[in-house]
Order: C-alpha cells, then sequence, then structure tokens
C-alpha cells in the first residue's frame, strides 16, 4: 500500500464542504435509538433505515464518507446493490467500525478500555476487499473523581496506535477516535484537561507505533461542559477552548480532524463547528463525523413508517447541508428557520 493512496484518501474524506456520516451503530446501540421512536429492531428494518439514509437525493454534496457496522457492509438496497458499493457509485467513501466495543477496565472503577485487536488484521484485509476505504476505532474516557486516570488513557492510547498502525498496513485510513465523554456535572476546564491528556497521550502512542500521520483522521470530543453542569459554556468559548487544545497537541501532518457530536443538539453541533471555522485558517481541516446531531430528527420524522421516507431525507439533507455550511463557518440560525 502506497502512502499516497492513505494520504489521497485521508484528503477526500476532510475534502471542503463535506463531512462524515457515522452511520455504525452497532446493534445494541441501534436497538436503543429504534426503542427512542418505537421501531422495532430486526434486520430488515435497520437495512431499510440505512437504505434511506444512502438514498437520500443530493446527499453526495456534503458526504464525504460514511462509516458502516459490519453488518451493514454486508447488506444491499432494494435494488441488489451492496451498500458499499451503491455508496462509492455517488462518490461517497465507504468507512468501517473495527473495535468490538468498550469493556469496563478490571482495577479501575468507572473506566473503560476498548476491546478488539485480536484478529483485527484478517478482519482489515476482509473488510478491504468488502469495499471499505478507512476504518474507526472508538476510545472512551469518563470524567468523574479521580477519573480519568494515566492507566486508563494510556491503555487506550496504546490500542488506538496498535490499530491504526494495522489500518495503514491495509491501505485503510485510520479514524483514531478518543472520545473524552459529555457524561457529568464537569466544568469546560476539567473537559479541557482531560481531552489534553488525552490527546498527548495518543500522539505520542501514535508516534511510537509508527503511524503516518499524514494518512490518519483524528475524530476527538469537543471542549466543552459536561452534560449536567449548571455553568453551560457558551458558542464562542467552547470554540476557543476546542482549538487552543487542539492547536497544542494535534501535529500540522494530521489532514483533518472530524468531530463527534457526543450528545450535543443538532443545531449546537452545527453551531460550534461553525464557529471554529470562521475563526480562521487551522493548520487541519475542521469537520465533522456525527451519529446523533445528523440522525436524530431524522429516526424521529422516519419512525419505521414507509410512507415518512421523503419527510425524513428532507430532514437528513438539510442537517447534512447545514454542517457542510459550518465547514466554512457559514452556518446561520437562519438556515433552521428557513427550513423549519
Ligand atoms: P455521535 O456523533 O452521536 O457522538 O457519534 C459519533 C460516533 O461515531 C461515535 O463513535
Amino acid at each position: 500500500m502506497s502512502r499516497n493512496e492513505l494520504e489521497s484518501t485521508a484528503q477526500a474524506m476532510v475534502q471542503a464542504g463535506k463531512g462524515l456520516l457515522a452511520a455504525d451503530e452497532s446493534s445494541g446501540t441501534i436497538k436503543k435509538r429504534f426503542d427512542g421512536v418505537n421501531v422495532e429492531c430486526t434486520e430488515e428494518n435497520r437495512r431499510a433505515y440505512r437504505e434511506l439514509l444512502f438514498t437520500t437525493p443530493g446527499i453526495e454534496q456534503f458526504i464525504s464518507g460514511v462509516i458502516l457496522y459490519d453488518e451493514t457492509l454486508r447488506q444491499k438496497a432494494r435494488d441488489g446493490s451492496p451498500f458499499p458499493q451503491l455508496l462509492a457509485k455517488k462518490g461517497i467513501l465507504p468507512g468501517i467500525k473495527v473495535d468490538k466495543g468498550a469493556v469496563e477496565m478490571p482495577g479501575f472503577p468507572g473506566e473503560k478500555v476498548t476491546e478488539g485487536l485480536d484478529g483485527l488484521r484478517g478482519r482489515l484485509v476482509e473488510y478491504r476487499e468488502l469495499g471499505a476505504r478507512f476504518a474507526k476505532w472508538r476510545a472512551v474516557i469518563a470524567i468523574d473523581d479521580g477519573i480519568p486516570t494515566g492507566a486508563c488513557i494510556d491503555a487506550n492510547a496504546h490500542a488506538l496506535a496498535r490499530y491504526a498502525a494495522l489500518c495503514q498496513e491495509t491501505g485503510l485510513v485510520p479514524i483514531v477516535e478518543p472520545e473524552v465523554l459529555m457524561d457529568g456535572d464537569h466544568t469546560i476546564e476539567r473537559c479541557e484537561e482531560a481531552t489534553s491528556s488525552t490527546l498527548a497521550s495518543v500522539f505520542s502512542a501514535l508516534r511510537e507505533q509508527r503511524v503516518a500521520l499524514k494518512g490518519m483522521i483524528l475524530k476527538p470530543n469537543m471542549v466543552i461542559s459536561g452534560k449536567s453542569c449548571p455553568q453551560q459554556a457558551g458558542v464562542g468559548e467552547v470554540a476557543e477552548a476546542t482549538v487552543r487544545t487542539l492547536l497544542r497537541h494535534v501535529p500540522a501532518a494530521v489532514p483533518g480532524i472530524a468531530f463527534l457530536s457526543g450528545g450535543q443538539s443538532p443545531e449546537l453541533a452545527s453551531a460550534h463547528l461553525s464557529a471554529m471555522n470562521a475563526m480562521g485558517k487551522h493548520p487541519w481541516e475542521l469537520s465533522f463525523s456525527y451519529s446523533r446531531a445528523l440522525q436524530d430528527p431524522v429516526l424521529k420524522a422516519w419512525r419505521g413508517q414507509a410512507s415518512n421516507l421523503a419527510a425524513a431525507q428532507k430532514l437528513f439533507h438539510h442537517r447534512a447541508r447545514c454542517n457542510s455550511a459550518a465547514r466554512s463557518g457559514k452556518y446561520t440560525r437562519e438556515m433552521e428557520a428557513a427550513a423549519a
């Protein structure tokens, strides 16, 4: 695998005006989302819902790549086209979530470590054959009394770096996702501290494992107040703190940073990204790789009914368009009003 191919895939993932759709919810996670709108979590419903997203007319104008789940990578649209090929035909890069989820870390109550390295090399080869061009691995870091610990951060950073090196060997661009969770009543300052320690450890591990920074994408949390913190930082403060933290820890060789939404409302996730891009030119592209902030309104409109398909697709198109505008700092509240 040439470095050039990895680099050009990474650049295409974070090209101007576009971002990533995370549609890689495991069967357990998508069940939770479906339960919220009273849709039965059958394989056919999961397939139909993903088809709704991927066949939304004109979505390729705003979406450069889609992260799929193992089951979804193997599923087909009703016309018989496998999802990875359907996406590729539209000029959208198919990707695949390859971690096996976060489990309790023994000896570290309240902390988790992500599993999935055993057998990963073989799985990556198969995913590449099925059409994947990039991959994702998510680590979760919680904030609470006395946590995160250095041991948890370092264990997760090591796994992320081992995963990233294996991906690059197979010609898949690794999305490196260390997520500092929004859950809790912590301040934005504590989020900045935890995010700083996490990014420092992740980039040190990436260097040790000889990962080519030009051929990867970072998917971090934004630096933000805990969900139940009484003092919620404003949009400007979140943008400043996030960019400041990234500038301290993310080398300029990384082509792009694609944020997760982490439980922010769709509108706030667009506003924060837009504010960061409006601050001026940064060393890396600042983009999105949202799941909930792109999909929540779509699921609510769909509710498992074929008759709601067009309305649901319209909402997906709208959220993707808003985030595309946020890529150049041009998202406005008026865009929401105009679509309402
Ligand atoms: P959210 O945007 O809902 O945080 O999901 C992004 C993601 O892919 C988490 O791994």
